[in-house]
């Protein structure tokens, strides 16, 4: 009987690492979906690439689109493995950074209203950038 409860136990506590490495898996991609989606805009701010408003509309879709998801998915004991570069401070504070991730949607959700064309586009979006390093300062640790 004692063996059976300790192998539900072991397969109980399986299962919890699968969803745990999901959820790092989850995350990481998101954010990475969130770099590449700065890419094309980061290249238009410098001049280097055309503008184009609905390559625009659609990364600050993304963004705001991130910060539905992005702070369920630091359940207790994911705090290290599957690569990620989450800091401490996210389970010592889970108001702050989901906080953090509401402004990230309201500043990218304000710019798609703004941003119309070249000049409001270089106007508007370098403020919703500003949220990448704030967030990543404190919410993320720098690998080695
Ligand atoms: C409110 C917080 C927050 C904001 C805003 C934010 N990030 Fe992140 N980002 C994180 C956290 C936390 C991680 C660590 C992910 C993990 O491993 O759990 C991360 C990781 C990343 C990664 C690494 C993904 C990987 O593991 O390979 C990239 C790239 C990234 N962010 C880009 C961006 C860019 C670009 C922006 C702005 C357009 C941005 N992020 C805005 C919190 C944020």
């Amino acid at each position: 009987m004692k063996r059976f409860v300790l192998a539900g136990l072991a397969l109980a506590l399986g299962a919890g690492a699968v969803i745990a490495q999901d959820a790092i898996a989850q995350r990481r991609d998101i954010m990475k979906a969130v770099g590449g989606a700065t890419r094309d805009p980061g290249a238009m701010l410098k001049g280097e690439q055309p503008f184009d408003l609905a390559k625009v509309q659609r990364s600050l879709a993304i963004y705001a689109d991130s910060a539905k998801t992005m702070p369920g998915l630091y359940p207790a004991g994911t705090q290290t493995g599957g690569d990620t570069s989450a800091s401490p401070k996210i389970w010592e504070d889970a108001a702050g950074f989901k906080a953090a991730f509401d402004k990230f949607a309201a500043d990218a959700n304000a710019a798609a209203s703004a941003i119309k064309d070249e000049a409001s586009f270089k106007a508007n979006f370098p403020n919703v950038l500003k949220n990448c390093g704030s967030c990543h300062e404190v919410y993320r640790v720098k690998k080695g």
